[in-house]
């Protein structure tokens, strides 16, 4: 059994040296999936550029993510700022091209959603709201995916990944447009699977299961949530960024060049369940 595990571990060493040193683009890499993920393509080999937007009290952890990437051999990049400031995203993609860095993984994994019911008499979702929200958590992907291409440091043969959620398609009060923006989020990564095959790189929705992050515990009602889907995922437990992070790494090798324009559930099975 220790002969066999050793083998499957070779092979999964093997099989990562075509990941050693290739450059992810994380957009919200500061926690949650965003983090893990980094960790995850460090530990197979790649360098990490991640943008993040974080007050000075969040510095710590960011640093301390820093450190852990460079201690996994990874070269890092990072960048505290609004990834769907256009201005900010040329400044990136300019930086890029200069260090002739080449993008072989993005992973739009932003978390920054009004969370306001569409009809209320007291805190109604408005205009602005609505629009911030569908901005970053849905088009920025297309933006960030047109600039790459632009300044040519989008790797062929490259993975663009985009986090959606159970919200794509079920409603829950509150998260009207996340869920709008969800649902936008999984049509672009559509789309986009179509437009990036001539570039051979493929184009897929991650719908994690609920998992106990930051983001989720801005949800009004998160515990609730956490307490159905722990009672109703086949495994009994939520899903952990590291879950999803070791899904990415697989789905990042070349064996999976033939997946693209999917929504891909790595949740354990929790959606299947009513
Ligand atoms: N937590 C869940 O249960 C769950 C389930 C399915 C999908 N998702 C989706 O996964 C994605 C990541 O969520 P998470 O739970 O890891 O959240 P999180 O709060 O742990 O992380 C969010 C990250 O986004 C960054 N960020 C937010 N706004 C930004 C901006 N404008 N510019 C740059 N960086 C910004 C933050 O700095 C942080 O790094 C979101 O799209 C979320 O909807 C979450």
């Amino acid at each position: 059994m220790a002969v066999l595990g050793l083998g499957i571990q070779r092979s999964m060493q093997t099989r990562f040296e075509d990941m050693k040193g290739k450059w992810a683009l994380i957009l919200g890499v500061s926690s949650g999936f965003g983090a893990a993920t980094a960790k995850a393509l460090a530990r197979a080999g790649m360098n990490i550029c991640g943008l993040h937007l974080d007050r000075k009290s969040g510095m710590p952890l960011v640093d301390q993510l820093v450190q852990d990437l460079e201690d996994l051999g990874a070269k890092t990049l990072f960048f505290n700022c609004n990834a769907a400031d256009a201005q900010k995203r040329e400044q990136v993609l300019q930086d890029l091209s200069e260090k002739k860095i080449k993008i072989h993984v993005l992973l739009h994994s932003l978390a920054f959603g009004t969370l306001k019911p569409y009809l209320s008499t007291e805190d109604a979702l408005g205009q602005k709201h609505m629009e911030m929200t569908l901005d970053v958590m849905a088009h920025s992907l297309v933006y960030w995916t047109q600039g790459l291409l632009a300044y040519e440091v989008l790797d062929r043969g490259g993975r663009v990944f985009a986090m959606t959620s159970a919200g794509g398609e079920r409603v829950w009060k509150s998260y009207g447009a996340v869920s709008a923006a969800k649902a936008a989020l999984e049509s672009h990564i559509r789309q986009l699977a179509l437009e990036l095959a001539p570039y051979e790189i493929t184009a897929n929705s991650i719908r994690a299961g609920v998992t106990d992050t930051p983001a989720l515990r801005k949800i009004p009602g998160n515990q609730h949530m956490i307490e159905l889907a722990t009672s109703k995922n086949p495994f009994g437990r939520l899903t952990t960024p590291e879950d999803v992070a070791q899904a990415i790494v697989a789905l990042s090798l070349p064996q999976c060049s033939w997946i693209s324009g999917n929504v891909l559930g790595i949740d354990g099975g929790e959606n299947i369940v009513d």
